[in-house]
C-alpha cells in the first residue's frame, strides 16, 4: 500500500464491490486519515479548536492524559511540536516509570515530539476527572491547557462540524455513517451536526460500552435520536481483536488497498460487513465509514 498523502478537504471514495450491488447499497469511505501529515483524523478535528483556545489563552503547553497505546497522546504531542510548544503526557502505568524497554513506540515518537512523561499508577490515573486533582495539577504547571483523555471535551465536539458540512458538499443524500468509538467524542460531535435522517452508528472499539451513552447525549446537549452505540462488536475489549474482525479487515485491505488500524476502524469494517450481511440498510442506503485514522498507532507498534 502506497504512503497516504495529506490533503484537504480528504476524499469520499466510493467503493465497489458485488456484495453492495446485491444489496443495493452505494458504500463511501471518508478518508479523514489523509488530513494532516502529524494528527490524523478524528484527533485533529478534535484538537483544533482546542489549539485556537489554547493560543487565545496565551498557553504554550498542552497536558494530557492517556494509557501507552493512546493515539491522543502522540497526537497531542505532535499539535505542541508542530507550534514551538512543550507537552506533558500523564500516563496509566507507573512500572513504565524506569523500565524504557517496555515503552511503546507510540510513546517514543511522542518523547521525539518534546513530550515529558509522569507515570502514574492505576489508582492516581482514576481522579483524570477529580477536580481537585485537575486543580493541583493546574498549579504544577501553570502554563499548561489541560486537555482531558481522549481529547473529548465540548470544543472537540464542536471539531466535527467542518466534518457533516464536508460530507454534506460531497454527497448531499448520504443516509448513514459509521464511526469508532473510545470516548464517544467523535460520535456526540458528529450526530450534533448531522440532519436528523442522516443515521451515525458508532462501533464501540471496547466491552461494555453502555456507559457512554450518557456522557454522548451530554456532549451532544440536546436528545437528538439520530444515533446509536452498537456495542457487540469489540472483538473481546479494547486492542483486542477476533478471528470475524481480522478476516472482515484482511478482506476490506486486499479489496480496496486502504489501510485500516486494528483497534478502530477495523471494527467498523467488520461490522459494517455483518450487518450488511444481515441486510440491515434499506436498499437505496449511502453509507459513510468513517476513517478516523489511528495508523500513527500501526505504524509506531507493528
Ligand atoms: C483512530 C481512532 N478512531 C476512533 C477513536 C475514537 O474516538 P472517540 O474517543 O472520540 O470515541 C480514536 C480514539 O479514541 C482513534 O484513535
Amino acid at each position: 500500500m502506497t504512503p497516504p498523502h495529506h490533503q484537504n478537504p480528504t476524499p469520499l471514495t466510493i467503493l465497489n464491490d458485488p456484495l453492495f450491488e446485491h444489496h443495493k447499497i452505494e458504500v463511501f469511505i471518508k478518508r479523514d486519515d489523509l488530513n494532516h501529515p502529524l494528527i490524523q483524523g478524528n484527533k485533529w478535528h478534535k484538537l483544533k479548536l482546542n489549539l485556537i483556545d489554547a493560543e487565545t489563552q496565551q498557553k504554550t503547553q498542552l497536558l494530557t492524559f492517556g494509557g501507552a497505546y493512546s493515539n491522543h497522546i502522540a497526537a497531542t504531542a505532535a499539535a505542541a511540536f508542530e507550534r514551538g510548544w512543550s507537552s506533558i503526557g500523564i500516563i496509566r502505568g507507573d512500572e513504565l516509570a524506569h523500565n524504557h524497554q517496555a515503552w511503546s513506540a507510540t510513546l517514543k515518537q511522542a518523547q521525539q515530539h518534546g513530550m515529558t512523561f509522569e507515570f502514574v499508577d492505576r489508582q492516581t490515573y482514576r481522579l483524570r476527572h477529580n477536580q481537585a486533582w485537575l486543580s493541583a495539577l493546574q498549579q504544577r504547571y501553570p502554563q499548561a491547557y489541560m486537555l482531558p483523555e481522549g481529547g473529548s471535551n465540548e470544543l472537540a465536539v464542536a471539531g466535527f462540524e467542518s466534518v457533516i458540512n464536508e460530507l454534506n458538499d460531497q454527497c448531499a443524500d448520504w443516509t448513514h455513517l459509521l464511526c469508532a468509538v473510545g470516548t464517544g467524542g467523535t460520535l456526540a460531535g458528529l450526530a450534533k451536526f448531522a440532519q436528523p435522517q442522516q443515521q451515525i452508528w458508532g462501533i464501540a472499539s471496547l466491552k461494555n460500552a453502555q456507559y457512554l451513552r450518557e456522557q454522548i447525549q451530554d456532549w451532544m446537549g440536546s436528545a437528538t435520536t439520530n444515533w446509536q452505540l452498537l456495542t457487540e462488536y469489540h472483538g473481546g475489549g479494547y486492542a483486542k481483536t477476533n478471528a470475524d474482525i481480522n478476516a472482515n479487515m484482511a478482506r476490506f485491505e486486499q479489496r480496496f488497498a486502504i489501510a485500516l488500524d486494528p483497534i478502530y476502524t477495523a471494527k467498523i469494517v467488520s461490522a459494517f460487513y455483518q450487518l450488511t450481511e444481515q441486510q440491515t440498510f434499506a436498499p437505496g442506503s449511502k453509507i459513510i465509514l468513517y476513517h478516523s485514522g489511528g495508523l500513527q498507532g500501526r505504524q509506531a507498534n507493528p
